[in-house]
């Protein structure tokens, strides 16, 4: 089967509406439900359109050509990381041999071929093991999983670990730099490698600051370990839990972890709390899993290939 690629900034407003019709068609996308939010992701997350390729192919009876899949390319870490996310896939399982070609046009995206990365990480979102094989033939090795984990609010914790034990101070509007500094100290060549700026505190943060969603615990005048939570309907996401290198494996995340519950249980509000972690992430699997977290779904399987 021959396809065509193009870009999403090239195409006809029928054809948007026939790729929209194919995600919808293959139930993959909780992105967006109308075709409106899907230009709206094009415009902030793929360079408005220019960084999405879709394939399309001549239909056997003639007329317009039919869409059979997408990819798109998140550019962010390619200067700061040297990393190129590519993203957003959608292929039906009979479609997945068209898998190499997809990367291939999207690499070859002006906007994308400039771009001065190292690596290609590729995220199958939801978890797709059917395109295993077909990640292997585009020239990926399997990176991580994204495990999604959960537990009741209410129950037996951890007990207090001894040792160390860290005051813990709501981090307050206009007071992120020192978020940004236990963070990235947590962060810097770990498995998110994706560190916080100013701007990007303030708006991934916004309005939970000075809530208690957004923690710092100090040691001796210093930060040491943080965490950042989101409560909706009910539900808390435990977002992140960090600890600075020099402090790890003295219990501060178990305690972050306990402080985070305590903060939950006084509000009243909150029944589960649910998170996200990498299954490579040993420390992090292990913390969450000896505080009672189970795993509920398969959330992303990521692969990697260099340039
Ligand atoms: C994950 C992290 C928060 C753990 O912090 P920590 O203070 O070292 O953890 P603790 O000392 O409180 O240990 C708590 C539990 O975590 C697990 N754990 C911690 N370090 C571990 C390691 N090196 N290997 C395996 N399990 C480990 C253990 O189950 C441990 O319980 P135990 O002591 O009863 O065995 C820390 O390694 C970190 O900041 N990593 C980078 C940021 C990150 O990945 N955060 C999690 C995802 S958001």
């Amino acid at each position: 089967m021959e396809y065509r690629f193009a870009a999403f900034a090239d195409l006809t407003a029928q054809e948007r509406q026939a790729l929209f019709d194919l995600i919808k068609s293959l139930g993959l996308s909780d992105q967006f439900s109308t075709l409106d939010e899907m230009v709206g992701l094009m415009d902030t997350e793929y360079g408005k359109g220019r960084r999405h390729v879709s394939a399309w192919a001549a239909r056997p009876s003639g007329g317009a050509p039919e869409p059979a899949g997408c990819l798109a390319a998140i550019t962010a870490e390619a200067v700061t990381q040297g990393y190129l996310y590519l993203t957003g896939l959608r292929l039906r399982q009979s479609d997945a041999g068209l898998l190499p070609g997809l990367v291939d046009a999207v690499l070859a995206l002006p906007e994308v071929s400039g771009e001065p990365y190292r690596t290609i990480r590729l995220g199958l979102i939801p978890a797709r093991p059917d395109l295993e094989a077909a990640a292997k033939e585009a020239g990926f090795r399997y990176l991580y999983k994204a495990l999604e984990m959960r537990r009741p609010l209410g129950g037996r914790l951890p007990a207090l670990p001894d040792g160390l034990r860290p005051e813990f101070r709501t981090v307050e509007p206009g007071a992120v730099g020192e978020l940004i500094a236990v963070h990235n100290a947590a962060f810097t060549g770990g498995f998110n490698s994706a560190l916080l700026t100013d701007e990007g505190a303030l708006e991934w943060l916004g309005d939970r600051l000075g809530t208690g969603l957004v923690q710092i615990g100090y040691a001796g005048g210093r930060h040491v370990c943080h965490f950042i939570m989101r409560v909706e309907d009910g539900l808390a996401d435990l977002e992140t839990i960090g600890v600075v290198p020099e402090r790890r494996g003295q219990g501060l995340a178990r305690q972050a972890l306990i402080r985070a519950f305590e903060t939950l249980r006084a509000r009243g509000d909150v029944s589960s709390v649910t998170l996200t972690v990498i299954d490579a992430n040993r420390p992090a699997l292990g913390l969450y899993r000896g505080a009672g977290f189970e795993v509920t779904k398969e959330r992303s399987v990521w692969y990697e290939r260099e340039r």
